[in-house]
């Protein structure tokens, strides 16, 4: 009634009143009547134009999300194909860290373990923010076996939860260290729809805003750490991926139509874009700090778990036989891009 009363209000008709004569009653009840018919018409018009267009939105982006997937395979395979037929990647020889501070999220396994390790030997002190205690600890004790003197510790850190970060960097202030060396390293690929704890798609939560938070509460202590000499580093864990996302701004929990590989390549984007824009406003300050984005090309890890089935028997096999996996030091990076890595690790 109410919504009939407004729209009699907006087509300028006359409200009818309850004193009218019997013809002016019969009349405006006519009239009434016709226009009860015609703002149906109008209402129902107006629902079938918004559910049409409603519905070839949610065609365009089932669309755009599957020409994303078949993109994001594309490039895949050509990755492949790059990494089969350059020569393998070889470790540069890095400067010795000692006195560095480095963190390092994600660096319970995968590439970000490996990279611990490295940082390790080298004689940074590194602190392993992740969300599996086990794994953590169960990491930072590999290493100190492998190296009496590392210095590797383990904190919780859940990026798909902000106040996880918040506490994560609570914990590490109180340590009273300088912080040379951020490596927000952790990722997520094709994980089911699903939501961080504060309500963000996972994908955009964990390998983005987690670490926009992240970076954003320790900017001040990387700041104060670049000034002795040697400038603070932020790394951003990037892939390639990001050359098919679009940042839907929209819609940045791909609520009206998800899917895995989409959100994905998204995310990656979002964190590519946030990495450079860091970088500008950083030295655009003139502050100590830089920041670079880093694509490890195609390493066989765990992140390729939520893949179709048949596609992660394929990849796996494959990837036992030609790339260089889990546990060793030197698996093929050759598609890194390092920027300023001149007198620093990363
Ligand atoms: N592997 C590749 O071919 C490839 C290619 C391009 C880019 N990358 C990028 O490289 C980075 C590392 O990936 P990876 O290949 O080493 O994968 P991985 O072996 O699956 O390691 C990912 C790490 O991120 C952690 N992580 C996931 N969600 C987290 C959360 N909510 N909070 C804290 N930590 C979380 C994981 O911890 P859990 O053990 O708890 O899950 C794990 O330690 C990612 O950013 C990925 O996008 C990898």
């Amino acid at each position: 009634m109410a919504h009939q009363a407004a729209k009699q209000q907006l087509d300028g008709s006359p409200p009818s009143h309850g004193d009218s004569t019997k013809d002016s009653q019969g009349e405006s009840g006519l009239q009434t009547e016709r226009q009860h018919k015609e703002g149906g018409e109008t209402d129902s018009l107006a629902c079938t134009s918004h559910v049409l267009s409603e519905m070839s939105a949610a065609r365009s982006h089932r669309w755009s999300n599957l020409l994303t997937a078949a993109q994001l395979y594309l490039l895949g395979l050509k990755v492949l194909l790059v990494q089969l037929f350059t020569r393998p990647f070889r470790l540069p020889v890095m400067p010795r860290q000692d006195g560095k501070v480095a963190i390092v999220t994600g660096g319970g396994k995968g590439i970000g373990f490996e990279v611990v390790r490295h940082m390790a030997r080298l004689g940074a002190h590194v602190i392993i923010g992740g969300r599996d205690e086990q794994e953590g600890l169960a990491a930072v004790r590999r290493i100190c076996e492998e190296y009496k003197q590392a210095k590797v510790e383990f904190k919780k850190l859940d990026l798909a939860s902000l106040q996880s970060v918040h506490h994560f960097v609570q914990s590490f202030k109180q340590l009273e260290l300088p912080l040379n060396i951020l490596i927000n390293n952790a990722g997520v690929m094709l994980v089911p729809e699903g939501r961080t704890e504060d309500g963000f798609e996972q994908h955009l939560g964990v390998n983005y805003l987690g670490h926009f938070l992240l970076t954003w509460l320790l900017l001040d202590t990387l700041k104060d750490s670049g000034k002795c000499g040697h400038i603070s580093r932020v790394v951003n864990v990037s892939s390639s991926a990001h050359r098919i996302g679009t940042v839907r701004l929209n819609d940045l929990n791909s609520c009206q139509c998800y899917s895995a590989h989409a959100a994905y390549c998204h995310s990656k984007l979002a964190q590519l874009l946030f990495s450079s824009h860091l970088h500008q406003e950083l030295q655009r300050r003139g502050s100590p700090v830089s920041s670079c984005a880093v694509d490890p090309g195609m390493v066989d890890t765990a992140l390729y778990r939520h893949l179709w089935m048949p596609l992660c028997l394929a990849q796996s096999a494959f990837a036992h036989l030609l790339l260089r996996v889990k546990h060793c030091c030197d698996f093929r990076l050759p598609y890194s891009h390092v920027r300023d890595g001149k007198d620093q690790l990363v």
